[in-house]
């Protein structure tokens, strides 16, 4: 155990929150597995959140953010501090196209596939490259998740979030420098986005929603429990462009390889599946084999696009008092 600030009730006793001490995580990832929380808070208003955040940072207590577990690896050991969950109505509302304004504005905490139907109902592009991907709208800011079709970033006008110190700032996307798999959002919790959503044929949208969806239903184990990709598409040195590292990984032979519970997908080699009584170290040790037979296959080192949550780096993370 590290030496970190006990959560005491007193953090929250007198907000408008819902909080459990000693919460296990797994659940609330698509992995399943991990260790608890000190404190999971799922505040109810963006005041008590306000509230929450400038107590943990003049308390110096750490701050995660979870959004759907889906690009998330706990680990078995847990993780101190508080973790907060945006899943109150308050944090999952829409405003199609509201008050004369041309965004739309949409709680961090929304369902991204809901959300994605939703505006293709509504005959409003912009959203369709994701179909299919399990996500928050906040965790699909913070990874710019996305694909061969597009990503998050295409058609994000700009953020609202509260920083490490629970103040306000909204964010222009142009701000927020997006690239592959990441932008730049100072440290804290994003608890709106808003999109540039065009009208167009109803029917078109719907076609594409379908084409994005299907692909990826054809071409990755969506039902298994995994966090999507393991690893971030490297850039292949010989040619300057990124290389699937899915590819790599079938090339270096290690499809249908496992460790404890922990297996790589035979349908995509970039998707790490566990199977039931599986752990995270598990996963975590796949997935560093995967990468060492990769480098010794190809000489191209893949970092993991998976985020993994760890009490190992609690001091170095607190120290850059960083909401990882
Ligand atoms: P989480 O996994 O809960 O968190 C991920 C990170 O975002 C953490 O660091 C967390 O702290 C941070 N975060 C979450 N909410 C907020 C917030 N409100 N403010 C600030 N930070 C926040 N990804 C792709 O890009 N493309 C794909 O095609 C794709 N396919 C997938 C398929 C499957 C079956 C699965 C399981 C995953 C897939 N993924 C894919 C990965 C995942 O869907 C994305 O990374 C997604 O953006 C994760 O969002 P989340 O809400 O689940 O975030
Ligand atoms: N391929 C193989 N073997 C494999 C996997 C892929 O040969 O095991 C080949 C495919 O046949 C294809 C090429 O590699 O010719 C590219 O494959 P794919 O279209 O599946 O794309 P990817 O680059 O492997 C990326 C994203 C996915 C996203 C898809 C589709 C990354 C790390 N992955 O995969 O995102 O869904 O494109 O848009 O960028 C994620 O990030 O979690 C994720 C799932």
């Amino acid at each position: 155990m590290s030496a970190l600030v006990t959560v005491t009730e007193n953090l929250w006793s007198d907000l408008d929150v819902e909080a459990i001490a000693d919460a296990p995580l797994g659940p609330l990832t698509w992995y399943g597995a991990g260790g608890h929380a000190e404190v999971l808070i799922a505040p109810r208003t963006i005041e008590a959140l306000r509230t929450l955040m400038q107590r943990c940072r003049s308390n110096d207590i750490q701050v995660r953010v979870l959004g759907s577990g889906a690009n998330l690896l706990v680990t078995d050991e847990g993780v101190g501090g508080v973790v907060v969950r945006l899943n109150h109505p308050a944090f999952q509302k829409a405003d199609w196209l509201g008050d004369g304004t041309s965004t739309t504005r949409i709680g961090a905490g929304a369902d991204l596939m809901k959300l994605v139907q939703e505006s293709a109902r509504r005959g409003l592009g912009g959203l369709s490259q994701l179909a299919g991907i399990p996500a928050t709208v906040g965790g699909a800011v913070r990874m710019n998740a996305g694909g061969s079709f597009g990503d998050t970033a295409q058609s994000v006008h700009s953020i609202e979030m509260l920083t490490i110190d629970g103040e306000d700032r909204t964010i222009p996307a142009a701000e927020l420098d997006f690239g592959y798999r990441q932008c730049a959002l100072p440290v804290g919790i994003v608890v709106a986005a808003h999109f540039d959503l065009v009208p167009g044929n109803p029917e078109e949208i719907r076609k594409h929603v379908k084409e994005v969806f299907d692909y990826k239903k054809s071409t990755q184990p969506m039902a298994d429990r995994s966090a999507g990709c393991m690893f971030k598409n490297p850039i292949d040195p010989a040619t300057g462009r990124r290389e699937s590292a899915g590819r790599l990984i079938d090339l270096a032979g290690m499809k249908g390889q496992s460790i404890g519970g922990a297996f790589v997908s035979e349908r995509h080699g970039n998707f790490v599946g566990l199977r039931e009584g599986g752990t995270a170290n598990d996963i975590l040790a796949l997935a560093f084999a995967v990468q060492q037979r990769v480098l010794d296959h190809s000489g191209i080192r893949l970092d993991r696009e998976v985020v993994v949550w760890s009490k190992r780096c609690e001091n170095a993370d607190k120290r850059r008092s960083e909401v990882p």
